[in-house]
């Protein structure tokens, strides 16, 4: 090999690697504005729907005492509660559901995306609450209530200056320890304080488990205990005409159907198809929990009559779940089956009702 050719073989390996490597930073670059896209248009898509009652720098009670967006406590409160309160809303409240499917101006994804946004603007640590319940003391709950609590959030839950806790679709959409959080820690620069520094962890249990035992109205005094429905009681309304949906593309039915035949008192199995921590939080009056992992379908099809009885699937995701278990029911003859399109929290949203599950005792041996 001469010199020359020496030289034009480094000369011609230098410039490939420099040119792979503008390659690569040239993409890395794409990629980071790619990356970065999605939170731009998630900072304007809350300057457009957000602002006006959350604030321009998302500090809360501007209009209609809409919280903190950027109170640490909820935002370490994970990124789940929010998503369901934007994409639902608090019916009932000046907060309205922003997901597209019930009439919003957001898909499931840029909503998602303004969460995270949320999220990143203040720096903490975010964890998902697991669905346990808290335990606590009711009576103890309600004095704590009547005596720390009801002169903002309203004698009846109806809200003041704080939030409206009575209100059934944001007990339904966030869990025990979303709630317990926000007593014991505050929200930080609002009026919420912090009553992990004033009440003691047996009163904080308490007035959570009061709050929850409200999750089916606020007039109820006790908690409605509830077990799951035996294979003989899975029909709701049996001696009735089987309900009659038109369906969207074969498959959907809308919780506006669904509630007009439940009111009419049809024949209609309805399969909660979450997993069971959920029923328990709450469901549709009558569901039977089938969660979608249930290795046993076709055990559970022989207790589901083949008669042409309608057996509508739900879930909260909004209909993942609920079509995956449709699917193995129509495999195995049912032709009279639909999955409810707004899902479970469509439904809350829309004010339809729904019933919490029993919390404590459960004989989940049926089931699962
Ligand atoms: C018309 C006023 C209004 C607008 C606009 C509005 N909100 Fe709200 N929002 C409220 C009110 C009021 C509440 C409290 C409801 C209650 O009492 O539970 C609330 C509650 C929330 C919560 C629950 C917070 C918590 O502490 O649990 C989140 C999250 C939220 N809003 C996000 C948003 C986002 C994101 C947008 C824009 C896409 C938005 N909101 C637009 C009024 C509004
Ligand atoms: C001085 C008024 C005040 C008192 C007293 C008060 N709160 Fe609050 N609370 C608020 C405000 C305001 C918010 C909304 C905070 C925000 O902007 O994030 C709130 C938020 C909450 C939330 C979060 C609700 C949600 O939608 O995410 C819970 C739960 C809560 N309060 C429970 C309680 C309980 C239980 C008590 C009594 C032990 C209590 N609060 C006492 C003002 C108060």
């Amino acid at each position: 090999m001469t010199g020359r050719t020496c030289i034009w073989i480094v000369r011609t390996a230098v410039s490939k690697t420099l040119f792979l490597l503008t390659a690569i930073f040239a993409i890395e670059e794409i990629e980071v504005v790619r990356a970065d896209e999605p939170m731009a248009v998630a900072a304007l898509n809350y300057q457009q729907y957000c602002a006006l009652c959350h604030g321009g720098e998302r500090q809360g009670h501007v209009n209609d005492h809409a919280p903190s967006l950027r109170s640490k406590s909820l935002m370490t409160s994970g990124e789940r509660e929010m998503f369901k309160a934007t994409a639902y809303g608090r019916f009932g409240t000046p907060m309205a559901g922003f997901l597209d499917e019930l009439g919003g101006p957001m898909n499931a994804d840029e909503i998602r995306n303004l969460v995270r946004w949320l999220r990143s603007q203040v720096e903490v640590d975010s964890f998902e609450f697991s669905y346990d319940a808290v335990a606590g003391n009711i009576e103890i709950g309600e004095e704590v209530y009547a005596q720390h609590c009801a002169s903002c959030h309203g004698a009846n839950g109806e809200g003041g200056t704080g939030t409206a806790l009575g209100n059934q679709a944001m007990l339904s959409l966030t869990t025990d320890k979303f709630l317990r959080h926000a007593i014991e820690h505050g929200r930080d620069g609002t009026a919420m304080l912090a009553f992990g520094e004033i009440l003691s962890s047996e009163e904080i249990n308490g007035v959570t488990a009061f709050l929850r035992s409200r999750a089916s109205g606020w007039a109820i005094e006790k908690p409605v205990f509830r077990v799951p429905p035996t294979a003989g009681d899975y029909v709701i309304n049996p001696d009735s005409l089987a309900a009659e949906f038109e369906l969207t593309d074969g498959l959907y039915v809308s919780s506006a159907q669904l509630l007009k035949a439940l009111e009419e008192k049809r024949r209609v199995i309805l399969l909660d198809t979450r997993a069971l921590s959920r029923w328990q939080l709450m469901h549709i009056e009558g569901s039977v929990p089938v969660p979608y992992y249930n290795q046993e379908v076709e055990t559970l099809a022989k207790d589901l009559p083949n008669d042409g009885t309608m057996i509508v699937t739900y879930c909260e995701c909004p209909r993942a779940a609920a079509e995956s278990m449709n699917k193995k029911i129509r495999e195995l003859g049912f032709s009279n089956t639909a999955v409810l399109w707004e899902g479970v929290g469509g439904w809350v949203s829309l004010g339809y009702p729904v019933s919490r599950g029993e919390t404590t005792r459960i004989d989940v041996k049926n089931i699962q």
